[in-house]
């Protein structure tokens, strides 16, 4: 007998009768536009790629064939769901080197991508209709892991300077119940690419710790810094009290195995946290944890690598500025992040971005339309452009392209 694919049988809407809270999430019309930029003529500024060719690729060989070589067998075997220790102390030697955070591998959990890091938090927070207090525009991944768990989004406003205190306040004294948490990404946020200030910083957390409501610090970007000066966490601002700390070898080494680390700021909470993920997925692959450890072990490999990686972002950022600067039309607007992988641009009102990118991908160019980054708002006439994963003379084209489907929008 033969199986073929093309024999499969239409859906049966009778068979799956799916879960209340699948009601919230929608397939989106945009993430179908967004499968066009995958076309190699494409100029894409849509994905949050880092560029693959500054990935480590010779030394993840050895660290991977010194990790099958010196671990053996248990590099292939199931472990513990907390991770892999030496990894947990390298994590909390590094948090503390960079970030002021002081914590200890029992306070570490490592998670599958800090895109797990959100799920876990809000499965163990999040009854149906909670409300989680998230920055409007927010990064939409954490925006799909809160609703899956049926968060009421409590959106507050940011400018240039991060979550406004006095709206955050105002949002607090309006609401019906008293929010679960507070999720934020201070550096070089995604997707707008601003930071937070240290004045800000200091009073959200002086608001979280008088509302008694922890706060969910996602900081995949912090190390990649282009310009200005390292500005403390909001964990070492809070002494790690109420703060959940997420960070990833994601940007700094690579996104493909799936290696970050959640820092949780109490006890009871992350063995909930723990048992959570052992549901999910038992522990986060052991050999990939220790390949993250043999290279991120070595004296200085870190360091080096994201030595290598500043100046060449920093190089893109600034032909993204400058093209977008020569080239857009009259009342365009856009962010100068100091850091990370991303611009936010504000066309005017009568602009729908989502409209615009059809424009776009015919002159072979894609952005992210803002649209779904906004929470509880309408808003069509903002969008996101990366800039990390195309080299400067693409960029200048690509900017030269959306300059001109922008013009006749
Ligand atoms: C703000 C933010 N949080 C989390 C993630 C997910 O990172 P990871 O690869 O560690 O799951 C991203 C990825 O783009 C991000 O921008």
């Amino acid at each position: 007998m033969t199986f073929t694919l093309s024999g499969a049988a239409p859906s049966d809407s009778r068979l799956f009768r799916f879960a209340r809270r699948m009601d919230g999430l929608k397939a989106s019309a945009i993430r179908e536009l967004l499968k066009l930029t995958e076309r190699p003529e494409v100029i894409s500024f849509a994905g949050g790629l880092p560029a693959p060719e500054l990935f480590p690729v010779a030394a993840f060989a050895e660290a991977c064939a010194e990790v099958l070589h010196v671990d053996g067998a248990a590099a292939l075997q199931y472990s513990t769901t907390e991770g892999y220790e030496p990894l947990r102390a390298w994590v909390c030697e590094q948090l503390y080197r960079n970030n002021r955070i002081e914590t200890s591998p029992d306070r570490v959990l490592i998670v599958s991508g800090s895109q797990q890091g959100l799920d876990l938090v809000g499965k163990v927070l999040l009854d149906p209709g909670d409300p989680v207090v998230i920055e409007n525009p927010a990064y939409m991944g954490a925006i799909q892991a809160f609703q899956a768990y049926e968060a009421a989004f409590l959106d507050v406003a940011t400018d240039g300077w991060g979550m406004i205190p006095d709206a955050l306040r105002a949002a607090l004294a309006s609401a019906a119940r008293k929010p679960k948490l507070i999720y934020l990404v201070a550096n070089f946020a995604n997707p707008t690419g601003i930071t937070t200030t240290l004045e800000r910083r200091k009073e959200l957390v002086a608001i979280a710790h008088e509302h008694a409501i922890p706060i969910f610090e996602d900081d995949p970007y912090g190390r990649l810094r282009y310009s200005g000066e390292d500005i403390p966490s909001l964990a070492a601002l809070a002494a790690g009290r109420g703060v959940f700390y997420a960070g990833t070898a994601s940007k700094t080494m690579v996104p493909g195995m799936r290696v970050a680390w959640l820092v949780i700021p109490d006890a009871r909470m992350y063995e909930k946290v723990v048992m959570v993920k052992q549901a999910a997925d038992l522990h986060t692959s052991t050999f990939a944890q220790r390949a993250i450890h043999a290279f991120a072990a070595r004296p200085g490999a870190v360091e080096a690598h994201v030595a290598n990686l500043i100046p060449v972002y920093r190089k893109r950022r600034d032909a993204m500025v400058d093209a977008l600067a020569q080239c857009m039309p009259a009342g365009w607007t856009w962010t100068r992040p100091e850091g990370g992988l991303f611009l936010w641009l504000a066309a005017p009102e009568a602009v729908d971005t989502t409209l615009l990118l059809e424009r776009a991908l015919e002159r072979n160019v894609a952005f992210v339309p803002g649209a779904p980054f906004w929470i509880n708002r309408e808003v069509r006439n903002t969008l996101r452009l990366n800039f990390s994963n195309a080299d400067e003379a693409r960029i200048r084209e690509g900017v030269l392209r959306l300059a001109q489907a922008a013009a006749r929008a």
